[in-house]
C-alpha cells in the first residue's frame, strides 16, 4: 500500500480517487454519493468532534475494510480536519498520521498464504492519499507508521502460521529471516548446548514432541546502555501434553508461540527504526505433546536456575520454558525484562477480549508499559503480584509447583502464572513486568481486522523501547 499526503482539500483529490467523507451520522454507516465523475463514501462516526484516540484507531481500519469492501484500490481522505476533534488536539498531528499509517496497514492485511489467488487479485486498498495538509514531518510520520504496521503483519502470519508448518525448528530460522539484512545477531542454541548449560525445564517440555526444541538469541545493538531483554514464548502447539486439552481447547493452540513472533518482530522493528537501544530477543520454542517419552505430571525439572520444579500439570507448560529464558537473561546484564505470553486461559476470563494482562512488581515499570499499550493500541490492564499469592506455586516435593494445587488453586489463573515467573525474575537485578497476551492472541470482533492472529504487542513493545532511558 502506498500512502500519499497533499496540502490540497480532499476536492483536490485526483480523478480515479474515492473520497471518503466523515458525517456526524451514526456509527458504521456507509453510503456512496456519486456526482458526475467524483465518488463519494459518506462514514458515519457518531459526533466527529468527540471523536477520541481509540475510537479513531478503529475508524481508521473502518476507512479501509470499506473500501475493500466496495473494491475501491484508491482512497483519499482528510486525516486533518479529523485531528482537530476536541480529544484528539492535544496530540502532535505527527503521531496522529503515525497511527492512522499504522493501522491503514493493519487493517489492509489478510492471512492468504494457504489460499489459491482469485484471478483478480486479493481485495486490498493500494493508495491512500491524506489530503489537508503536508510537511516532511508529517511524510516521515506516514513512513514511519507503515513500518510498524508491517511488523505488526509480519507478526500476524508468523503467527497464524500452522503447528505443521512451524516447528521450533522453522521458528528459529522465520527469527533469522526476519532479521536478514538488518544489523542483528542471531544465535540459536540446540538441544546439546541446553543440556550442555542445564536448561532442564524448557528440555523437559520438550521431550514429548519428536521436534526439537530450540532457544534463539537476537540482539539488535542499536545503543550503548545496557540492554533491552524480551522474552517470547514460542510453545509452537501446545496440546497440552499429557495433560491433553479437550477438542475446544486445542483449537487455535498453533498460535502459541504469538510471544515469540511479537519479540522477533519487535526486534526487527527496532532495526529496521534504528532506535538507538540495545535490545535482546530471547526465544525459547519448543512443541507440547504426549508422546511416549513426554514429562509427566509428578516429574521434577531441574531449571537452568538451579531451583527445582514439579510438575503438576504439563498443560502448564509456557511458565517453564520462560523460567529458563529469564535466567539466560541474567547474563545480559539487563535494564529491563519484559516477557511475552499467551500463558493462561484465565487471562479472557478476568479481561475479555480487549487487553493484556501486566504484572510486575515494579509500580514505575507498570506505568511505564501502561502508557505505551494506551499511546500504541496495544491495551493491558495490570493484574497483582502480591506476597499472599506466593504460596500458590509452593511445591511439595520441589522448591516450585508450576500450578497451585492448595485451596483456592482454581482461581486466579493469571496471577499463579505471573507467581511462578517471578520466582525466576526475583533474580535479576532489574524491574521485570510479564504480559499476558492470551486475551490478544486472536482479534476480537470490533477490530476491524481480520480474523486470526491480532500482532499484539509488537506496537506496545516498540513504542517502549522508544521512550525507555536505561
Ligand atoms: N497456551 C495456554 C493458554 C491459552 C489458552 C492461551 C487459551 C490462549 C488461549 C497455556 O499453555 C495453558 O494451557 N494454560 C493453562 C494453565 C493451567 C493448566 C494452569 C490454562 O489456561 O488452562
Ligand atoms: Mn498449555
Ligand atoms: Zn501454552
Amino acid at each position: 500500500m502506498n500512502i500519499a499526503i497533499q496540502k490540497g482539500d480532499l476536492t483536490k483529490a485526483p480523478k480515479g480517487y474515492t473520497r471518503i467523507q466523515f458525517t456526524d451520522t451514526s456509527k458504521g454507516t456507509r453510503t456512496f454519493v456519486r456526482e458526475k465523475d467524483i465518488e463519494t463514501l459518506e462514514i458515519g462516526v457518531g459526533k466527529q468532534d468527540e471523536l477520541n484516540r481509540r475510537q479513531c484507531i478503529v475508524l481508521c481500519r473502518a476507512v479501509v475494510n470499506a473500501a475493500k469492501a466496495n473494491k475501491r484500490k484508491k482512497i483519499a481522505l482528510d486525516l486533518a480536519s479529523l485531528a482537530t476533534a476536541k480529544k484528539l488536539k492535544p496530540y502532535p498531528r505527527e503521531e496522529l498520521f503515525q497511527l492512522a499509517a499504522e493501522n491503514f496497514e493493519m487493517a489492509n492485511f489478510e492471512f492468504t498464504v494457504f489460499k489459491t489467488r482469485p484471478k483478480e487479485g486479493w481485495t486490498a486498498v493500494d493508495e491512500i492519499l491524506l489530503c489537508g495538509a503536508s510537511s516532511a514531518s508529517l511524510a516521515k510520520a506516514v513512513m514511519k507508521g507503515q513500518e510498524i504496521g508491517r511488523a505488526v503483519n509480519a507478526c500476524r502470519s508468523l503467527a497464524n502460521m500452522p503447528g505443521g508448518d512451524m516447528t521450533p525448528t522453522l521458528l528459529a530460522r522465520a527469527a533469522k529471516d526476519a532479521v536478514r539484512g538488518l544489523p542483528v545477531k542471531v544465535m540459536i542454541l540446540g538441544k546439546k548446548e541446553m543440556q550442555k548449560i542445564g536448561m532442564g525445564a524448557l528440555l523437559g517440555v520438550a521431550k514429548g514432541s519428536t521436534e526439537a526444541p530450540t532457544f534463539t538469541i537476537l540482539d539488535y545493538k542499536g545503543g550503548k546502555g545496557d540492554p533491552i531483554v524480551l522474552a517470547g514464548k514460542g510453545v509452537t502447539f501446545d496440546s497440552g501434553g499429557l495433560n491433553l486439552k479437550p477438542s475446544s481447547g486445542i483449537y487455535e493452540m498453533h498460535m502459541d508461540m504469538s510471544g515469540a513472533a511479537a519479540v522477533i518482530h519487535t526486534v526487527a522493528l527496532a532495526a529496521r527504526l534504528k532506535l538507538k537501544k540495545r535490545v535482546i530477543g530471547l526465544i525459547p520454542s519448543v512443541e507440547n505433546m504426549p508422546g511416549n517419552n513426554a514429562y509427566r505430571p509428578g516429574d521434577i525439572l531441574k531449571s537452568l536456575s538451579g531451583k527445582t520444579i514439579e510438575v503438576l500439570n504439563t498443560d502448564a507448560e509456557g511458565r517453564l520454558i520462560l523460567a529458563d529464558a529469564l535466567t539466560y537473561a541474567k547474563r545480559f546484564k539487563p535494564s529491563v525484562v519484559i516477557d511475552v505470553a499467551t500463558l493462561t486461559g484465565a487471562a479472557l476470563s478476568a479481561l475479555g477480549l480487549h487487553a493484556s494482562a501486566l504484572l510486575t512488581r515494579d509500580d514505575a515499570l507498570a506505568t511505564r508499559v501502561s502508557e505505551s499499550g494506551e499511546a500504541s493500541g496495544d491495551y493491558v490492564w495490570r493484574l497483582p503480584l502480591w506476597d499472599e499469592y506466593e504460596d500458590m506455586v509452593k511445591g511439595t516435593f520441589a522448591d516450585i509447583a508450576n500450578i497451585s494445587n492448595g485451596p483456592g488453586g482454581r482461581y486466579g489463573g493469571t496471577i499463579e502464572g505471573g507467581m511462578f515467573l517471578w520466582q525466576f525474575a526475583k533474580e535479576l537485578d532489574c524491574p521485570w513486568a510479564h504480559l499476558d497476551i492470551a486475551p490478544r492472541m486472536t482479534t476480537a470482533p470490533g477490530d476491524e481486522l481480520a480474523k486470526g492472529a491480532a500482532g499484539a504487542p509488537v506496537r506496545l513493545l516498540t513504542h517502549f523501547i522508544e521512550q525507555w532511558k536505561s
